[in-house]
């Protein structure tokens, strides 16, 4: 099946217009090729390495419809298997993760170690089998492509990939950038949430690197951290420019901006400075002699970073790790985590989990607000008459080919940058993401 690309994305930068169809949101025959090129045809996140630290833990994923299992073996080795039985195709792991040396298939009782291999095929000498299938192997199917960077783990139902360094290129240093944070790397703190809204999955890859929604959409949550402020007044919160040079120089009139990636990878960032309201500050000190002062100042700012189609880190007062399943053009389900440098203290610990209670998950003061809003969307693509829509064209005479000041102090190259204020709100780095979908959807590897 050929979707025709041009009738979902209007892409005509000579014109200074970008504009995406509704239909992009909406169409059985678009979600289907969706699932076939990009999310099983190509790389996507899996989870952490930090999932599975002991031989033989496990966890279950999807990529696009396809269930997997990511297990670490009797020898330590990382594997990813299509979590599915080869006798007659039953899900075998059933949990969401869990540790097992052996996996017993809940139908016929056949058998895999956790290397994936076939252990036992329930009454194989009384089963009358031919010799040809006796000499076949009866284990686990591998992913074709399982790679591991910094701990952050990517899988491809498709052989035909790039490597993964090359598919995440110079975005990768924004995943440096969170597993630097501690010389042990990142963990997920325990107590996951899983939820589902009833809405295309690529209104939560956009709302991610949406600056533009956060005063309209979350006053409730921006009212009750006035309110603290007012309350605590006593003790004044250190200025978010102490201790720090760097952007006490380069950030006059600059709030922040983003940057966008080949293969539709997006950051947009924001000026936080070397501040205790962030969990992060008891290392801030440590993290500049490792690392220089330039990417510890990087680690303090906010960011939103998707890594295409399916990871997204927000780090802000706290940090949260995304995933996203798309279920149907009108259903996505959502896991997240709080994710975490291993080893900070447990004050550091317990700021960032309350903060991250405030303004995550569906409990939070900004989770629900922004689920609504996709949810509102996706009732409003019904109304075709006029299809194109119109939230793609901010920045457009911002956004310069290239980096800036900001991506040089850690030599990163992104593909394009926008410097913002408070109220630019670049939207331009959405045709990151349709760009890529483009190329997926014409058959790109
Ligand atoms: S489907 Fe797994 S043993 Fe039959
Ligand atoms: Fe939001």
């Amino acid at each position: 099946m050929t979707i025709d690309v041009t009738a979902y994305v209007d892409d005509r930068p000579e014109e200074g217009i970008f504009r995406v169809n509704r239909a992009i949101f909406t169409d059985e025959q678009v979600f289907e090729a969706e699932m076939a090129r990009i999310f099983e045809g190509g790389w996507v996140f899996l989870g952490l390495a930090a999932q599975v630290p002991a031989p033989h833990d496990f966890f279950t994923t999807f990529a696009g419809r396809v269930p997997i299992m990511v297990q670490r073996d009797g020898a330590g080795a990382l594997r990813a298997f299509v979590n599915s039985c080869p006798h007659k195709g039953a899900r075998l792991a059933q949990t969401q993760s869990g540790n097992a040396r052996l996996h017993v298939c809940p139908y016929h009782s056949w058998s895999f170690d956790s290397a994936g291999r076939s252990k036992a095929v329930k009454w194989q000498k009384a089963g009358c089998y031919s010799a040809a299938f006796d000499q076949q192997d009866h284990g686990l199917a591998a992913m074709p492509r399982f790679e591991n960077y910094r701990g952050f783990l990517f899988g491809s139902l498709s052989a035909n990939v790039p490597p993964l360094a090359d598919y995440l290129g110079e975005a990768a240093k924004l995943l440096d950038l969170v597993a630097d944070q501690s010389e042990d790397g990142v963990e997920l703190v325990p107590g996951q949430v899983t939820f589902t809204y009833q809405a295309n999955w690529k209104l939560q890859l956009e709302n991610c690197s949406d600056a533009y929604h956060f005063t309209s959409a979350h006053p409730s949550y921006i009212r009750v951290l006035e309110r603290r402020q007012q309350e605590a007044s006593g003790e004044v919160v250190a200025s978010v420019w102490e201790n720090s040079d760097y952007w006490k120089e380069e950030t006059k009139g600059v709030g922040g901006g983003s940057y966008s990636f080949p293969n539709g990878h997006v950051l947009n960032w924001g000026v936080f400075g070397i501040t205790p309201a962030i969990p992060l500050y008891e290392s801030a000190a440590v993290l500049a002699e490792r690392h220089g002062e330039g990417k510890r100042d990087w680690m303090f700012n906010m960011r939103n970073l998707t890594i295409f189609p399916n990871l997204q880190v927000a780090e802000n007062a706290s940090s949260q790790l995304r995933v996203i399943r798309p279920l149907g053009p009108g259903l996505t389900e959502m896991r997240t985590w709080c994710i975490a440098p291993v080893g900070e203290s447990a004050a550091a610990r317990r700021q960032r989990i309350r903060q991250y209670e405030d303004f995550f998950n569906p409990t939070g003061m900004a989770t629900p607000d922004d689920t609504v809003s996709y949810e509102n969307c996706q009732i409003g693509y019904a109304g075709t008459v006029d299809p194109w829509l119109q939230g793609y064209a901010r920045g457009m005479t911002a956004s310069v080919a290239g980096g800036n000041r900001f991506s040089d102090r850690i030599g990163m190259n992104p593909a394009r940058s926008v410097l913002a204020d408070s109220q630019l709100c670049d939207e331009t780095l959405y045709h990151a993401y349709y760009r890529a979908w483009v190329a997926r959807m014409e058959g790109a590897a």
